[in-house]
């Protein structure tokens, strides 16, 4: 798994061990990059008692990369490309970099999490608040229109094969080449 915009890591820490993958952590901000590392090197018994499997998660977890979307890639295969909360929290180029990327890639599987509208509107109050906050602190920033995004992973071969519901008004999309 290729993890674009890793954040903090605890994805990348919780999913890695439980899934049996190799993941690979990245994001542009090296503070983050610090994060993941931090998490990797976690004592397992922390950090609220949630069982972090130890040894086992440092092989699964690589060292994290620095990966900008924006700019051209680094040389790396992966099966699956999984991206959490970026897209909103970024210019629109920053979508449009991450489709780009990933479909070039050629994975079996691309993965987005995040909160979406609907034809146009937003899906719960939650997510409209969200979005105005998210636009208030920079303009382009915003919560993504589905239909936008898909139209855009599709002029670059990635179909979307499955919307699933999260919790708190989030979905979770999976694209795979047409
Ligand atoms: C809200 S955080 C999400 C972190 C994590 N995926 C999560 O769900 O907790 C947004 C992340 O997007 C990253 N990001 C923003 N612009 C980016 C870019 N151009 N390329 C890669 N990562 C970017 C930020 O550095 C940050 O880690």
């Amino acid at each position: 798994v290729l993890e674009i915009a890793s954040g903090t890591g605890q994805h990348a820490v919780y999913f890695a061990p439980r899934l049996a993958v190799t993941w690979q952590p990245t994001d542009v901000d090296p503070s983050y990059r610090d994060s993941v590392s931090g998490w990797q090197a976690a004592d397992p018994a922390e950090p609220d008692g949630a069982d972090w499997p130890g040894a086992e998660l440092r092989s699964q977890v690589l060292p994290p990369l620095h990966l900008d979307v924006t700019a051209p890639w680094p040389a790396l295969a992966a099966d699956i490309v999984y991206c959490a909360n970026m897209i909103h929290i970024a210019p629109w180029n920053v979508a449009l970099g991450l489709l780009e990327g990933a479909a070039r890639l050629g994975p079996r599987a691309l993965v987005l999490y995040g909160p979406y509208k609907r034809g146009g509107v937003h899906t719960a109050p939650s997510n409209a608040d969200f979005d105005a906050w998210l636009r208030g602190r920079d303009p382009s920033f915003g919560v993504r229109d589905l239909e936008v995004v898909v139209a855009e992973a599709a002029n670059r071969g990635l179909r979307l094969v499955e919307i699933n519901e999260m919790p708190a008004n989030n979905l979770m999309l999976v694209f795979a080449p047409m």
